[in-house]
């Protein structure tokens, strides 16, 4: 017996067929307008299924890194500040360190874009199916130093699991509390182990990282881990904060 438009819609939700309920309309349209053969039909149609679930399984992957903002190098203005490595900056985007377990770290002057390369890597992993994470690395600290051990044990997870973890402005705040250094010396370990790459940037030079630990010990053993598969980026130039502030100032007088 054939099923009614009605009968079909019920069936595709019960088979969670989203992706052929939106476009079915138009496919069976499309069938009578050219009287293409059913077997083009059924591949359109089994296309438009898999176009969507990609789609979702791409924004899933999206909320679940921690990104707030979908950055781009296509955004990056590189004349501003000439000396960016810009060709180590599209060499990481291509994203083929995060396959070899090498690390990045992107150390320089406040405002040169630093955070900006690291979410566009972070953003182009969620688009090429990693599983990727972001995080402002004071804010994650200053919470796992206030939370319970069940929390903690979840926030480690959190951060050894991914493909790729991004720590975000690591040290903005200087000195972080004991309990957070190792935390971080216990991700970079075990990440180190796993072959798993991080992307760290920071506008502390290295030679000073022992300061904000508050141990000399532990930042090498941190450091070496990280730099041992890994490529350095420089970020020397002027502020674009500072440039943008400048320039809204000057329009509003
Ligand atoms: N060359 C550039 N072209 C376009 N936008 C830029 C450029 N450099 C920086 N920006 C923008 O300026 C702002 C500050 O940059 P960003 O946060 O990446 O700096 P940063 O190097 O991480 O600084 P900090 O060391 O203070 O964390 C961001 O909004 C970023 O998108
Ligand atoms: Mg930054």
């Amino acid at each position: 017996m054939t099923m009614t438009m009605n009968d079909i819609e019920r069936a595709l939700r019960e088979l969670r067929l989203s992706g052929v309920r939106a476009t079915l309309d138009t496919r069976i349209l499309q069938a009578q307008a050219t009287g293409q053969p059913f077997l083009e039909t059924f591949s359109l149609v089994l296309q438009d299924e898999l176009d969507r679930r990609r789609s979702k399984l791409t924004e899933r992957r999206y909320q679940q890194s921690g990104l707030d903002e979908r950055v781009t190098l296509g955004e990056f203005d590189w004349h501003f500040n000439p000396k960016v490595p810009r060709q180590a900056c599209f060499e990481l985007h291509t994203l083929k360190f995060i396959t070899q377990g090498f690390n990045a770290l992107l150390i320089g002057k406040p405002g040169t874009g630093k955070s900006h390369i690291a979410k566009a890597l972070a953003y182009q992993g969620t688009l090429q199916g990693y599983d990727v994470r972001y995080i402002e690395a004071d804010t994650a600290f200053a919470h796992y130093s206030l939370a319970g051990p069940d929390e903690q044990r979840k926030q480690l997870r959190v951060l050894l699991e991914p493909d790729l973890l991004v720590l975000d402005d690591l040290f903005l705040a200087r000195r972080i509390a004991d309990v957070s250094a190792e935390l971080l010396q216990t991700v970079v370990h075990q990440r180190y182990k796993l072959r798993r790459s991080i992307v760290v940037t920071s506008n502390r030079v290295v030679q000073d990282w022992g300061k904000y630990l508050g141990d000399n010990t532990m930042s090498t053993t941190i450091l070496d881990r990280l730099m041992h598969r890994s490529t350095l980026l420089e970020f020397e130039g002027k502020s674009y904060r500072l440039q943008e502030a400048a320039t809204r100032i000057a329009t509003a007088t």
